[in-house]
């Protein structure tokens, strides 16, 4: 059962076909541009969703609005120094500018940067730099109906073929994504990253973590590695961090808060590239781009996810409602991941080509069938054009991304996600794809426009 009991609660809209049909149509078949207010169940992230305690709701009410030397900084910068064991703290608004930071800084046009699974916005910031995003995770990592544990885990004989292609002058770090959420949620090991570490040190290379989901894959790591069985969730993650040179986080996620972000590590040149860099795009150094009480609820908020019983419900939620998907015949990426299930579009809709978007499709029908929201992980969002053939190239996975909010929805919602799911399989082969009518260069599944080509959708 769920370790809280609900205080505040905000009433979901409730809309016909009718009106769906209108939003998706008025949206250009993207979900990103239908109004939230007409969203049923909306599993669209689990970034900056979750409901916070009423512990964070208290620390709000003391947040310490000084410019500088804020008291809800140096709380934070205590309790990050403590999880992660990385000297420097510098706070950001979200995620993606703690990447913007590090790849702004340490990225040189041509530069190959490896990460297991780069995110959209990784991926995105290490392209403006003008350097290569490389995904080296383990085979398995991309197929989804294998249930290895570790499916995050980084190959580190990928590694070396990287290595061996460029040299170390163009590879300026390493990124760990935990848990690895482009490729499915899944975690990776202690003994990868221990290794993945070691790899690091002997070619003199810095490994970062993009830590978003620290405790989820502590979590995973305590169900399912002997080695971790019996330590708490901030011993495993400490041990994770102190593999690392420093860390991107998004406390969006894991630091179970509507906003915020930081950037940490413990080389001090670096800090302080990324200090005068801070100062420009988002503030001074103890701020980062935040008021002082979202300082504060991040910090609460790193505390409270290492609670074990709320990881137990948290994680236990999702694989529960993957379990159901799975019972009612729906293709769903195994094992299930830490925050979100993965709907396998090409099992689901094996008629629709990779060119005519069938995660998209996937997910515009589940809208319109019950006014769920889902993110589509697959030829939008990761597809593109050659700059000179115009030959598209294609992700590996056409996936559609049910992230579950932290502490928001009940299993009972869920239900309806999986009755919707359910009553799509049973009349998929009316599902037709989509065409692009407007695509932006970059992350462009946010702002793309497409249209139906016949079927349910039109
Ligand atoms: C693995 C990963 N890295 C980075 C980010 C970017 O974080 P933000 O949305 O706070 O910019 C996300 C957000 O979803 C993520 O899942």
């Amino acid at each position: 059962m769920e370790p809280f009991k609900i205080k505040v609660v905000e009433p979901i809209a409730v809309t016909t076909r009718e009106q769906r049909a209108a939003a998706l149509a008025e949206a250009g078949f993207n979900l990103f541009n239908v109004p939230a207010a007409l969203v049923t169940i909306d599993l669209l992230t689990d970034s900056g969703t979750s409901a916070m305690s009423d512990r964070q709701w208290a620390g709000i009410m003391l947040g310490d609005e000084s410019y500088a030397g804020s008291r809800n900084y140096f709380h934070l910068e205590g309790v990050v120094r403590r999880l992660t064991t990385y000297r420097h703290v510098i706070p950001t608004h979200q995620g993606r500018v703690a990447e913007n930071l590090l790849f702004t800084t340490t990225v040189k046009p041509g530069d190959r940067v490896p990460n297991n699974i780069h995110f959209d916005t990784t991926r995105a910031n290490v392209e403006h730099n003008l350097g290569v995003a490389v995904d080296c995770v383990v085979d398995e990592g991309y197929d989804p109906v294998n249930e290895a544990p570790f499916k995050g885990n980084m190959d580190i004989a990928k590694l070396d073929r990287l290595f061996a292609e460029v040299g170390r002058e163009r590879m300026p770090l390493v990124m760990l994504t935990v848990t690895n959420n482009s490729g499915g949620g899944q975690p990776v090991s202690l003994a990868n990253a221990r290794a993945t570490s070691a790899w690091c040190r002997q070619h003199g290379i810095p490994l970062f973590f993009d830590a978003c989901r620290f405790a989820e894959n502590a979590y995973f790591c305590k169900q399912r590695d002997p080695e971790c069985a019996g330590r708490s969730i901030e011993e495993i993650a400490r041990a994770f961090f102190a593999l690392g040179d420093g860390c991107t986080m998004s406390a969006k996620k894991d630091g179970l808060v509507n906003i915020g972000g930081f950037i940490a590590t413990n080389d001090d040149g670096l800090a302080q590239r990324l200090s005068n860099m801070l100062i420009l795009i988002e503030g001074f150094t103890t701020y980062g781009g935040l008021a002082g009480r979202d300082l504060e609820a991040i910090a609460l908020g790193l505390e409270e996810v290492l609670d074990e019983r709320y990881l137990e419900h948290r994680v236990g939620q999702v694989r529960r409602f993957g379990e159901r998907l799975r019972a009612a015949g729906v293709p769903i990426v195994l094992p299930v991941g830490g925050h979100a299930v993965f709907l396998d579009a090409r099992r689901f809709l094996p008629h629709i080509p990779q060119p005519e978007f069938p995660a998209q499709a996937l997910t515009c029908a589940l809208y319109l069938e019950g006014g769920v929201r889902g993110v589509e992980i697959g030829g939008l969002m990761f597809g593109k054009p050659d700059e000179g053939t115009g030959e598209w190239s294609w992700p590996e996975l056409e996936l559609v991304r049910l992230a579950v909010p932290r502490r928001v929805y009940t299993d009972a919602h869920l239900d309806h996600v999986v009755d919707v799911c359910a009553r799509l399989l049973a009349c998929r082969a009316t599902i037709r794809g989509l065409r692009i009518v407007q695509r932006a260069d970059v992350l462009p599944h946010f702002t793309a426009r497409l249209a139906p080509l016949g079927g349910l959708l039109a």
